[in-house]
């Protein structure tokens, strides 16, 4: 130990100071990488908090622009679009309708910032059914998988003739993407690209998102569609799966409990990987937070380039416009 030589290896030289580490930082976090989901509520006048995720609203057609605005300004890369329609049914009638109010908000996005953001619309049925499953019911109470597809043809039209530069659907029904692609090709929108949810887990990290979407099923769950915590082999199979029916992007969902599975997609994937940082983990950092027991936004940047690290190219997160702000 009193040699000289010892110890040989020394890591900590390319760690003293900032400078060297900036030199030699593997991983970086872009602002146009960055997707910022936003909900939409019909019918409201003026925005209504988020109670479990601070600093999230329900958005009026108005404040909706202003925040799309401002992701712009900071040069925040994409926006997903949730809509909350006043009146729900068994089928999800207003999320294919051209004046629902994703619709809506897709025609005054895509004019107003629809070159400078890819705005893209999320493709379920949940926020849209009164009993707040994924897609149509069958009479046993499991999601008729077929007649669910013909819903979410007819919903991706309605959303691509309204503007929408990207559709992500979202429902893990099988062959959705491949039903979604021959109807949009058909409508002629084959230019139109499928961000495919195609890892999502049944997850408990959903929870705030529930309130924020208004789409928390009235009776079970979403583990008959949703794939099980304790599965990853399954993952790389769905994605192989989208991706051949003619996913453009693959994500996975949620992420920070799942980056051993955005590893394994990324190592593998032919098609750019996304993450969604989802409801669930922004509000445990913002709980914490709160409560002075840990950095805000030291805990946003590290879970962001954590994302990055595991392989994740585009990331989907509540803090997308203030990261932006953050890391230029
Ligand atoms: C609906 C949908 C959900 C999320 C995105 N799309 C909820 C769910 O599947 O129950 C979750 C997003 C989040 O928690 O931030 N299909
Ligand atoms: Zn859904």
């Amino acid at each position: 130990r009193h040699d000289a030589e010892f110890p040989i290896a020394r890591p900590r030289r390319l760690r003293r100071g900032p400078a060297l580490r900036r030199l030699v930082a593997q991983t970086r976090v872009l602002p146009e990488n960055l997707i910022l989901p936003l909900f939409v509520k019909e019918g409201l006048t003026e925005p209504v908090a988020i109670s479990s995720m601070p600093g999230q609203v329900q958005h009026t057609r108005e404040s909706l622009r202003k925040a799309a605005r401002e992701a712009v300004e900071a040069g925040v890369g994409g926006l997903m679009l949730f809509g909350i329609p006043e009146h729900k049914d068994g089928v999800g009638s207003q999320a294919d309708d051209p004046d629902g109010v994703v619709q809506v908000a897709l025609r005054e996005l895509s004019a107003e910032v629809g070159d400078d953001i890819v705005v893209m619309a999320d493709l379920c049925l949940c926020e849209y059914t009164d009993h707040g499953h994924c897609g149509p019911l069958e009479e046993s109470g499991h999601v008729d998988n077929d007649l669910t597809l013909e819903r979410y043809a007819s919903v991706a039209v309605a959303q691509a003739e309204a503007g929408a530069a990207v559709v992500a659907p979202s429902g893990m029904m099988d062959g959705q993407v491949g039903a979604i692609r021959a109807a949009l090709d058909r409508a002629g929108f084959p230019h139109v690209p499928i961000l495919a949810y195609a890892a999502k887990y049944a997850s408990v990290f959903y929870g705030p998102f529930r309130e924020a979407a208004e789409g928390a099923p009235q009776f079970g769950d979403r583990s008959g569609y949703q794939q099980d915590p304790a599965n990853v082999r399954e993952s790389l199979r769905e994605v192989a799966l989208d991706v051949a029916e003619g996913a453009d992007m693959v994500m996975v969902k949620p992420g920070l409990a799942y980056l051993d599975v955005v590893a394994k997609v990324a190592e593998s994937s032919p098609v750019p990987v996304s993450a969604y940082q989802v409801s669930g983990e922004y509000a445990m950092i913002e709980a914490a937070a709160e409560k002075g027991w840990l950095d805000r936004e030291r805990a946003i940047l590290e879970t962001l380039t954590s994302y990055r690290r595991a392989g994740a190219e585009q990331i989907l997160t509540y803090w997308a416009t203030e990261a932006a702000r953050l890391l230029r």
